[in-house]
Formats: structure tokens, sequence, C-alpha cells
């Protein structure tokens, strides 16, 4: 199944468990130690981490579900619901939000149809905000993937957004 078929379900019909094993096993030794290394690189397969690969590592890892999932839910860069192609991150920190952060989160929210945290009817876009993403001086900041587009305004919003797909 392609990632962008499973990107249109809420779970993914079916987990590719050799797959899993190749993260698991190969990559990481099936090495406990690794925990969050390999959950990163499964949310990188399915942009999430959907909790059938959850309960299937918590078993190979022999690591009780519940720490594994206490893990998944404490960072905030594992998601464990499905999320769009595309990540835009909202910077509303100081200095972003002294700039102009807010309106820039509105005009998102409002060209998108979605609020703070949810997810495009089309899995195309996730808008998430976060608290400084470490260029200050270039506020208000936003990134869509790995891109940052800095001092943009509220007006320059659907242009940004234009470019992905
Ligand atoms: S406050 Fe927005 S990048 Fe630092």
């Amino acid at each position: 199944m392609s990632e962008a078929k499973l990107l249109q379900n809420e779970e993914p019909e079916e987990i590719d468990y050799m797959e899993l094993d190749q993260i698991i096993d190969k990559d990481f030794n099936n090495d406990k130690e690794n925990l969050i290394m390999i959950l990163q690189s499964i949310q990188r397969r399915y942009n999430y981490i959907p909790k059938p690969a959850l309960s299937y590592l918590a078993e190979k890892l022999g690591v009780p579900y519940s720490k594994i999932y206490g893990v998944g839910t404490f960072y905030s860069t594992f998601s464990l619901e499905p999320r769009g192609r595309n990540i835009i991150s909202i910077c509303l920190g100081t200095a972003c939000h002294v700039r102009g952060g807010e309106r820039v989160r509105e005009r998102i929210e409002e060209t998108l149809n979605i609020k703070d945290g949810e997810t495009t009817e089309d899995k195309k876009f996730t808008l998430e905000s976060v608290r400084c993403i470490g260029c200050c001086s270039l506020g208000p900041v936003i990134k869509v993937n790995e891109d940052t587009h800095g001092r943009i305004m509220s007006d320059e919003v659907k242009t940004v957004l234009d470019q992905y797909e």
C-alpha cells in the first residue's frame, strides 16, 4: 500500500510487519535502548505511529505496552494519530507572538478550515503550534516540513501553502 493511500485512512488497513521487522531487528538490533530511534523511524514511515505498530514493538522488545505508549505520548514530536502529508509548525513563542504570529495562525486556520492541532480532511496538512523554533530574528516564522518561512505576513500564507502537494 502506498504512503499516500495509507494517509487517506484513519488507521492503515494493514501494517507491513516485515517492514517493521526490518526497522526493529536490522536497523536497530531489536534493542530497547534504541526505542526512541525505532519510534522515529516508524513515524517517518507512516507519518505517525499506528497503535498496532506500538503493540508489535512492545512484544518484540519485551517492554510493557504501557511504557512504550507512555514514550509515544510524552514527546511532542511523536503522533499516535494520523497526520497530514505536510506538517505546518506555527511558532507562537514570544518573539514571533509580538511580531504577529497569532494573526498568521488565524490565517492558516481560515485558509485550511482547521484549528491548531487538526488535520485537513484530505490529509494534506496538519497544523501544530510550537514554542520557538530557534530563529526568532526571522519572526513570525512557520515551518512546513523542513522548510522555514520567516517574516511571513498573513497575506502570504496562501501562496506559501500552495507550494505543497
Ligand atoms: S519565538 Fe519564534 S522562532 Fe523563536
